[in-house]
Parts: C-alpha cells; structure tokens; sequence
C-alpha cells in the first residue's frame, strides 16, 4: 500500500457533501442498503456515504477528495451485476445514477456520445430515434447503466452478429484514482497511437477508474426482423440446427439462444404474459433472431429454408416463426423472462462457462453428471448465448434441501463445473466478470504471467488500492 494521506475521512466526506450538494449523497441505513446489497441478495457489504455526482467535473472532485483521505471508492451503475462487482466493503458507493446525459448524437459519424448514468434502454432509444441501432441487448436492460456495461464488458443476446460491449466504445471519459481526467472521448473507427488505453478500461469492472462518458458505435437501423422458435431433442442437434442458420443466414443472424423444456416450463410459470407456442413440451428450444437490412422476403426465405432443412434432417421437431412484432416479443419475453423466473421458483447456483460452440453437448453431458453427483436432486437449468458458446448453466435446489443446504454445494459445484469448461479450452467467465464472486477462480486458472501483468497493471493505475478494492484482482505489489 502506498497512500500519501494529506486529509482525514472526516473532513473528506464534509468537502464531498459540499461538493455533490444536497441531493448527491445519502447516508441514513435505509438510503444505503439498496446500494450496500446485490440485487441476487446473496452478497452484502457496507460503506459510510453513497455520493451521486451529477458530472465529470464532480466526480473527479469527488474521487480527488477520496485519494487524498485513502477513502476506498466502489462505482455502481445499475447494480445488476453477477459477481458482486459492486459490493462496497467500506468508504463511498460512487454512483453513476445522476450522470444520465445523451451529449451527441452524430448522425454523420454513426455515433453517440452518452454519461456513464444512461440506462442502457435509454441509449437503445436515443440511437433509434436517431435512425440507428444500438445493438446491446440483455435483460437487465431497463435498469443497468451503460458505464457498468463496459466495466463489466457486457456481452448479451445479440453478440453473434455485433460482439460485446468492447466492439462498440470509440472513446472513453474516465476519472483516474488520483481525480485526474482523461479525456478519450475520441469517436474514430482508426487510431494507432501508441497502447490503446480504453481497452484497459473496458471489463475492468471498477478497479482502474470511474468511467463517466463514452463514446458508441452505431449501425443503421435494420429495416425489419424475423423471429423464430423451434423444439429438439438434445444439443447435438441444436449445434447442427445452428450451423445450418450460420451457413443460411450469414450475416443476418443475430441471436441463437437457447434453453431447456424446464426454462419453459418456470418462465410460463412465472412471468407474466408468457405464452408458449408450442402445443407439446419438448426438451429443447432455440430462439433464432435475424436482421433485414434489406430484402426482408429474402432473409425470412433463408430462414424458411434452413429451418425446412433442419426439419428434413429431424434436426427439429416443431417451429414458429413469428408473423408481426408483438409475436416476436412473446418469443423473446420467454429467453429474457428466464433469469426472473428461476429466481422465484428456487435458490439458483449460477455459472457462466464458454466452450468451443463443438463442445457444448459434451460440457451439458458431462456438467449435468457432476452437478447431479454433487447435489443429488438438482435441477439443472443449462440457458443462453449457445451462438456464443456462453450457456448459463444454473443449477435449482432440490426441492427438499433448504437454501443454505443448498448453497454449502456452491464451492464444490463452481470448482467442479468451472474445470471442466476450463479443461475443454474454455472459461469459467464468459461475460459477468470477476467481481468479489471469482477472485478465487481467476487464481487458479489464469497463468502466473497473466496475474502478474494484472497485478502490474491495477498496481501502476491504482498505487493506493482505492477503487474498488479486493475486486478482481487483490494483490497491488507492482514491478
Ligand atoms: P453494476 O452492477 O452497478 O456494476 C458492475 C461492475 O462495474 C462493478 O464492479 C462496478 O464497480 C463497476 N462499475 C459500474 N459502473 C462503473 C463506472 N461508471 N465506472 C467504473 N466501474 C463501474 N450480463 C451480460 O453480460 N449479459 C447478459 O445477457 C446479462 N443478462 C442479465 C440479465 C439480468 C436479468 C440481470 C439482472 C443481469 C444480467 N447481466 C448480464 C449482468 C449485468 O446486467 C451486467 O453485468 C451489466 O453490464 C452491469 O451493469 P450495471 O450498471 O448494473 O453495473
Ligand atoms: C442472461 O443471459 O439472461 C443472464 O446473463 C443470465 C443469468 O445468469 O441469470
Ligand atoms: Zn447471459
């Protein structure tokens, strides 16, 4: 630890009352607890003052005050992450909820200029009203914010065709752990100058800095989509069912998600306005989502084609395709209704592997056998991002089993389940990140070289351990 310390905590979070105003900070426990506890309730920390800056200029006070009291900063968006990312352990939440400004958009560049604070919906909406398409698209859309997507590195539904969250930033605004600005609110498409510090920045889940503006990527608006549902009886087939759509759609296929007879049986369950469209259970379902940037007859003709194919080869044994906009919503409020669902029908031990796509019904088969071995009675709730080669591959506590019973399974079920991603070429976190929840797992299976870059890297940016610290990466002796 290296902290020069010229402030008490004290007068610290006077100056920074001062600073934020009336309504930038709270401090009574009411106030706090939302932003001390995740939204899986599984993780809860503390910390002495939740600090909304309404602008770059006040939160690079904000955390200028913090480096010099050694006041530990925790940056919240929208708390919707995965690993307990935003957890604070002590000092100050930094939220982002008040720094919600679309700055530009620039029609010509094919980009907006967007505050940390947006929700991402709000970005989706700004960019269609610009005539474009902002193409994240995840469930938590309505509440997550668009600085945390890019700490997280957030990947989603739509990553076949567009990638994740690191192939849209042109430019970043950050605010460095001493306060300072880096202004990188560069929107070019080319620029090799030097190491390209956004990257750094993006999937760095709040431990090198505050992100607080960006600058997006868009691509035109498509003029239409084709949505389309089909059943299987295992994965090897929807693995084949996928390469045929691939071969026929190309660059029009932009979701290959996939889930279990049992995610739709909870999802229907559950969530309401779920309409099955099936008139038989199966045990696998598939969403195919397409674009049309053009002829619209000719990709729903693709689509039509390949899916006759895969029927031809008993690939599939029923499918719809959505016939207007409020069809395709249903089929899609069943995928994105899912991670509610599993919630209200039992405590969820949740994973987020990434094999080679070839892999992943070697991975169900062998994952299902130990997960079932090491809790008897499970259910296992394999869902997601198939085209990406991410499944979330839950599990749902036995029925007779309490939730703490249930939870005492976590550790040995995460070692078992992430080896064996990792021992197929795979990762043991394909999109949710390290946060407090993976520390362990990023140890074990990144090499020392790669730690010890990591370690490099936090320790040159972060000196004092002040953001976010014991995220991601705990040690800070540098070089
Ligand atoms: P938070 O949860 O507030 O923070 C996440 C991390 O980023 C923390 O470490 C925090 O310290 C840091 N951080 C936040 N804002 C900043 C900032 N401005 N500067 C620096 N650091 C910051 N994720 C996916 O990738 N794909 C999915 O498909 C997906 N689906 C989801 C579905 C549901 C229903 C839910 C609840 C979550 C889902 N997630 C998914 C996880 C989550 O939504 C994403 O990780 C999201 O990107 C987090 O954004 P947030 O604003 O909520 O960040
Ligand atoms: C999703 O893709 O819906 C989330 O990332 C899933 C989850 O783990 O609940
Ligand atoms: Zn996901």
């Amino acid at each position: 630890m290296n902290i020069n310390i010229s402030m008490d905590w004290s007068s610290a979070l006077d100056a920074i009352k001062e600073t934020v105003g009336p309504n930038g900070w709270l401090t009574e426990d009411a106030d706090l607890e939302p932003y001390v506890t995740e939204w899986r309730k599984i993780l809860r920390g503390n910390c002495r003052m939740v600090v909304r800056p309404a602008s770059t200029e006040e939160t690079a006070k904000v955390v200028g005050f913090c480096h010099r009291a050694g006041i530990p900063i925790t940056p919240q968006g929208g708390n919707t992450g995965m690993v307990g990312g935003g957890v604070p352990e002590d000092g100050i939440v930094l939220s982002t909820e008040r720094m919600t400004a679309v700055r530009e958009l620039g029609a010509d560049n094919a980009t907006i200029t967007v505050e940390a604070g947006c929700i991402l919906a709000a970005v989706q909406n700004a960019a269609r009203d610009g005539g474009f398409l902002f193409p994240l698209s995840l469930a938590a859309e309505g509440s997550c914010h668009i600085g945390g997507n890019i700490a997280t590195n957030a990947g989603g539904n739509n990553t076949v065709r567009y990638g994740n969250i690191r192939d849209l930033v042109l430019g970043l605004e950050v605010v460095l752990p001493d306060g300072r600005v880096w202004d990188g609110l560069r929107g070019l498409r080319k620029c090799n100058t030097g190491y390209d510090l956004k990257h750094l920045f993006i999937g760095s889940e709040g431990t090198l800095g505050v992100i607080t503006a960006a600058v997006l990527a868009l691509t035109p608006a498509p003029k239409d989509r084709v949505t389309a549902m089909a059943t299987a009886d295992s994965w090897q087939d929807l693995l084949k069912l996928f390469a045929i759509m691939r071969s026929h759609l190309a660059g029009s296929l932009v979701a290959f998600e996939t889930f279990t007879g049992l995610g739709m049986e909870i999802t229907a369950r559950h969530v309401d306005d779920v309409i099955d469209p099936f008139t038989e259970p199966a045990p696998l379902y598939a969403l195919i989502e397409t674009v049309c940037y053009g002829d619209d007859a000719a990709v729903r003709e693709a689509l039509e084609t390949g899916l006759g194919e895969a029927f031809e080869q008993e690939l599939v044994g029923d499918a719809v395709i959505a016939e207007s906009g409020p069809q395709a919503d249903n089929l899609w409020r069943i995928r994105e209704g899912l991670p509610e669902a599993q919630s209200v029908e039992s405590t969820v031990i949740k994973h987020d592997i990434s094999v080679p796509i070839s892999k992943i019904p070697a991975y169900v088969a062998e994952g299902s056998k130990i997960a079932t071995e090491i809790v008897p009675g499970c259910r296992v709730l394999p869902f997601g991002h198939m085209g990406d080669g991410n499944l979330h591959f839950n599990l749902l506590g036995p029925e007779n089993l309490d939730r703490d019973e249930f939870l005492a399974h976590m550790g040995k079920v995460n070692r078992a389940l992430h080896d064996l991603a990792v021992g197929m070429g795979g990762s043991f976190s394909a999109e949710h990140g390290i946060g407090l929840a993976k520390r362990d797992d990023l140890i074990r299976y990144r090499s020392d070289v790669e730690i010890e870059m990591m370690t490099w890297i936090k320790s040159a940016f972060d000196p004092s351990n002040l953001m976010n610290p014991g995220k991601v990466i705990v040690s800070v002796s540098g070089p």
